[in-house]
């Protein structure tokens, strides 16, 4: 059965999309089945592991409209063990669509269930917002990741999404589980950084993963080729990073 995580923070550009990308990557690389849903409506996901326009039949929002079965919205990457149910701007439209068909009706979940016997882990790349997507997605996800920046707001931030958490534990999903806080596009030289890096053990020593994941040029570059960094630059500091980091993660759920 396949464990489910979504990788959420209502902050745009922390790291999200790249982490989602490069740990599911990896985590297929080593072996285990994965599949990497895209929910976010700019299709950051897809394009980063070279998924072209014309190879796009279904998408999560053909999904989540209840078009199509989610089945049908699978595709392999060009990577080992690694599929894709993509997203493309379409997905945009399904926030306000179901904000409109749920606002009486009960809430409608994606259906895993069909699927989960066939992958090893489902990782779900959010959009940078707390809206409907976010709530759909962590609804049917058995853990959260969140990737975040070393900056001030990043902390006010972390508490808003934990009550996020919180409420749909209480709503929809009582087994929702923090897997873990990753700190992305580190810089250890920074004051800052070791500032907000002590603020977060105070609260949430043991949530943060050991290794955060340093800036570095080959991991911003690695989308542009269509690839993860573990086949982009195996053996660079970025994807050393992010295999310990998908190590730790999969020890956690
Ligand atoms: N470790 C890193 N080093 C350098 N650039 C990074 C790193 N992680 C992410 N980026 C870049 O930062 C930008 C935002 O990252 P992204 O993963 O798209 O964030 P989000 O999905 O949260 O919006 C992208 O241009 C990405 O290539
Ligand atoms: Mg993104």
């Amino acid at each position: 059965m396949a464990k489910v995580v979504s990788f959420s923070n209502q902050k745009g550009g922390v790291g999200k999309t790249t982490s989602c990308v490069n740990i599911a990557a990896q985590i297929a690389k080593k072996g285990k089945k994965v599949l990497m849903i895209d929910m976010d409506p700019q299709g950051n996901a897809t394009s980063g592991l070279g998924i072209s326009k014309s190879k796009m039949k279904n998408t999560t929002y053909d999904v989540i409209i209840g078009r199509c079965d989610i089945k049908d919205a699978i595709i392999s990457s060009n990577f080992k063990n690694l599929s894709v149910v993509p997203a493309n701007i379409d997905l945009a439209g399904a926030e306000l669509e179901l904000y409109e068909l749920e606002e009486d009706a009960n809430f409608t979940k994606i259906a895993l269930d069909s699927i989960k016997d066939s992958f090893d882990y489902i990782f779900i790349d959010c959009p940078p917002s707390l809206g409907m997507l976010t709530v759909k997605a962590l609804s049917i996800s058995d853990g959260v990741v969140i990737p975040m920046q070393c900056e001030f707001y990043s902390l006010e931030g972390m508490s808003q999404l934990l009550n996020t958490v919180k409420k749909i534990r209480s709503l929809y999903n009582p087994s929702l589980q923090i897997v873990g806080i990753l700190l992305t596009m580190y810089n250890g030289r920074l004051t800052l950084t070791g500032q907000v890096v002590a603020e977060l053990k105070k609260y949430y020593a043991d949530k943060l993963f050991k290794v955060p994941i340093s800036r570095t040029v080959r991991i911003s570059e690695a989308p542009g080729y269509g690839e993860p960094i573990c086949y982009h630059d195996p053996y660079g500091k970025g994807s050393l990073e992010y295999a310990a980091v998908a190590k730790e993660l999969m020890l956690r759920i």
